[in-house]
């Protein structure tokens, strides 16, 4: 049985640079999009759980994106947290490309 999902568009992929990350504040939650070099999408929360801060703020290398606040890593692949002092991975959320438009599947 497939969870439900609530597909939402979130942006048009011609705002998000190959590259980059860029915030975004849907129904109460504070996601990033990746728009990694290559064209794959992804998106997490925003939030760093290690204390607070908008990652979409830090730097995106390849898969990795480091936090302004005390260099914490994550994959934005997968959420997972790469190290000190990251002790929780992101939560991830489904994206997929539908023209131009990025939508992320948000909890039913
Ligand atoms: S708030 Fe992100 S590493 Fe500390």
């Amino acid at each position: 049985m497939s969870e439900a999902a609530n597909w939402v568009r979130v942006a048009s992929v011609k705002d998000v640079q190959e590259g980059s990350a860029f915030p975004v504040e849907i129904m109460g939650l504070q996601l990033a999009i990746y728009h990694l070099e290559g064209g794959a999408l992804h998106c997490t929360d925003n939030v760093c759980t290690h204390a607070f801060a908008l990652l979409t703020d830090g730097w995106l290398e390849g898969t990795l994106i480091e936090c302004p606040l005390h260099a914490g890593q994550f994959d934005v692949c997968t959420g997972k947290g790469q190290g000190a002092p990251i002790e929780e991975d992101l939560k991830t959320f489904a994206v997929k490309l539908e023209g131009d438009d990025i939508l992320v599947a948000l909890p039913a």
